[in-house]
């Protein structure tokens, strides 16, 4: 406590002694409206950030140094912020929980697999309106070693876009577009790790010491030895351990995903400014949203698995609070997908607004493989809740492959043993149990401690390519009835709806990946198909596929969207006594309420008309998609197969 106090004293301290040094370097400012809001903006966040870097680099003799050529970089960078940014800005102060709202929708993709590059993408705008798209993600798009680079996730320069893809100024440009459509454009903050051909990899690698000390270089293995003994092995496929020699450094690297991802060293506070500068430029290129790709990962602790660790936490909170004193339109979402507990950690106002849902999605299809809603009900029953200013981003397929990153405890207390559950979940949806309808492959299948993690599409994942191969109608029809249940969940339950786009039109698997030298390793590009424009142009024939699952989610969108009880966080879980129905309540800000019932199995389902009256939902329900109106008496509430309802109350 006391400590706390004098921390705060001392930021006062300093800020006082920085500020007259800051305004005399941007002396020819400072008489602006612009440098007002800037010091309006310091003076409000400063003592957050200064206790933040503390934190971080506060046993530093050149700590003071850091901190005041920090803010002149967040001065600077507001200083050039463009004015529609600015005004966003400012909007975005006023309307701080915009996120929330009923009519918020995510689709995400890659830019050349969609539209070929950045020009083709701002063509697409008619599509995404089409689609009701207010938020749109696009697949790390910057300059990328040739051949393998992760999909992107290793970039070698923040500031120059995919030379394949177009120029910065295109980049600019379609943000701004979007925005004036109505779209928030979404990038990865890539800041776990650089390519190796980074610049200050390349320094590192021509023998500059100081850019070596942006990474973990080692001169031998005892070091990574000793952090091995307690790491987890993410692309264990790739390369087993997290580090890699390099022969012509003779030493050895960090790299926790491929061996041309090096993972930077933030005990070094020039790594920190340094992305802390890149992040600002992406905000002024225009993205609205950052997705924390990896941001478990960034800080590393002899004798930990180097995941979540508390100064992980202190360095987000710490990019977040520049953000606010220069872009403070600008939001984090948290890219975590580890366990539930940790996931929750990420998610305040202080460090990320919104957060990927994965406990959610893994769930999703646990639910659909069992048929059993046990798990999602009892996990989601005190798991869904979040700070009321932040937002799930909730999703059913995305770049990934699926991880079963359900907490074992809330398993263990349904008599589900989760290891065993998970091997379960791994043969379902990999086809090779008795039965499945699912068409995914494994993703990193470690024999050593039986681990795998699932790829694939949504639809070959829900059945739909062994249901066109066996050509039977009814099991295509199930198909298609998982999948818009599916997609009905995340529509309604609270957050942003975030499409892997092509998963409205119900795409498949694309084994062609196996081909490319620079893929074949990797099975998630299974589920990272070109999209093909003739197959889109079908969702407009309702006697297509494509047109049944696109018109389906059509409906469902156009439906989220004008109710307002779907707006916010505010769901409730309850039990309605038949283990195959999802149920739960959402309640809008003006006490708008809906019920939604989801039946997980293909048979019908009775929902007991007593068990519903015990919520106290009163007796009378507007069923939103099918329209109907329904009066509870006697009789139970009868489910069609994988029916979804939503009822107005
Ligand atoms: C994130 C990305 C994934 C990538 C990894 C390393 O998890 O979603 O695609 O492989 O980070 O950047
Ligand atoms: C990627 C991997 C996933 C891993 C995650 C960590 O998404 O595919 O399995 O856990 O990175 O962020």
């Amino acid at each position: 406590m006391l400590a706390q106090v004098n921390l705060q004293k001392e930021a006062r301290r300093t800020f006082a002694r920085l500020l007259p040094r800051l305004e005399s370097e941007f002396a020819a400012a400072t008489a602006t409206e612009a440098w007002a809001t800037f010091r309006r903006r310091l003076d409000a966040h400063f003592n957050d950030l200064f206790d933040l870097l503390f934190t971080l680099y506060g046993d530093r003799y050149d700590f003071l140094y850091h901190l005041e050529r920090l803010l002149a970089e967040a001065a600077q960078s507001w200083l050039e912020r463009p004015q529609p940014l600015q005004a966003l800005d400012a909007a975005r102060e006023r309307d701080p929980q915009w996120y929330q709202s009923e009519q918020m929708l995510g689709g995400v993709y890659y830019v050349d697999l969609f539209a070929g590059d950045l020009k083709g993408m701002r063509a697409k705008i008619p599509y995404f309106q089409e689609l009701g798209l207010t938020y749109l993600h696009l697949m790390p798009l910057f300059k990328a070693p040739e051949g393998d680079s992760d999909g992107g996730y290793a970039v070698s320069d923040y500031r120059e876009v995919d030379p394949r893809l177009g120029v910065m100024d295109d980049l600019r440009a379609l943000a701004t577009e979007l925005r004036q459509h109505g779209i928030s454009l979404v990038l990865d903050f890539v800041f776990n790790h650089t390519s190796d051909e980074h610049r200050w990899a390349l320094a590192a690698q021509a023998g500059d010491e100081d850019f070596a000390d942006y990474y973990f270089v080692f001169p031998d293995r005892t070091l990574p030895d000793a952090y091995d003994r307690t790491l987890r092995e993410i692309f264990p496929d790739q390369h087993p351990g997290s580090f890699t020699y390099r022969p012509d450094m003779q030493r050895w690297v960090w790299t926790t995903f491929n061996s041309f991802q090096w993972d930077l060293n933030y005990r070094n506070p020039e790594a920190f400014r340094g992305m802390a500068a890149e992040m600002l430029y992406l905000a002024n290129a225009g993205a609205e949203v950052l997705r924390l790709d990896a941001l478990a990962f960034t800080w590393k602790e002899m004798g930990t698995n180097c995941e979540n660790l508390p100064k992980a936490h202190t360095l987000v909170r710490a990019f977040n609070a520049v953000l606010r004193i220069a872009a403070p339109g600008l939001l984090f979402k948290s890219e975590a997908i580890v366990h539930p507990d940790e996931v929750a950690r990420y998610i305040s106002t202080q460090e990320c607004q919104l957060s990927y849902n994965p406990l959610l999605m893994a769930l999703l299809w646990n639910s659909l493989a069992t048929r059993e809603v046990r798990l999602l009900r009892h996990s989601l029953g005190y798991r869904f809740a979040i700070p009321d200013d932040c937002a799930w981003v909730n999703y059913i397929r995305c770049h990934d492959d699926i991880g079963w990153t359900f907490d074992d405890g809330d398993a263990g207390a349904l008599g589900i043993n989760g290891y065993d559950h998970r091997r379960f979940l791994n043969s379902f949806y990999t086809g090779r149990f008795p039965g499945s309808f699912a068409r995914g492959l494994p993703f990193q299948e470690n024999p050593r401690t039986g681990d795998a993690r699932i790829s694939g599409t949504q639809a070959s994942l829900a059945g739909l390519e062994a249901a066109l191969r066996s050509g039977n109608p009814g099991e295509i029809d199930l198909a298609v009835r998982r999948i818009l249940l599916l997609n009905s969940i995340v529509l309604s339950v609270g957050g942003i709806p975030l499409i892997y786009l092509g998963d409205e039109i119900g795409i498949l698997n694309d084994y062609s990946y196996i081909e490319d030298p620079a893929k074949t390793g990797d099975s998630r590009w299974v589920h990272r198909p070109r999209i093909d424009w003739a197959q889109m142009a079908r969702r407009s024939d309702p006697s297509t596929l494509e047109g049944r699952i696109f018109g389906g989610m059509q409906h469902l969108i156009k439906l989220r969207k004008t109710t307002p009880a779907f707006a916010g966080n505010d769901m409730r879980v309850i039990n309605l006594g038949n283990d195959h129905v999802f149920a739960f309540v959402r309640t809008g800000r003006q006490g708008e309420r809906v019920l939604v019932l989801a039946n997980f199995s293909e048979h019908t389902q009775p929902v007991a008309a007593n068990e519903v009256r015990l919520y106290g939902l009163g007796y009378r329900f507007h069923e939103m998609v099918t329209q109907r109106e329904i009066t509870l008496g006697d009789e139970p509430i009868v489910m069609e197969p994988y029916q979804v309802m939503w009822l107005a109350v």
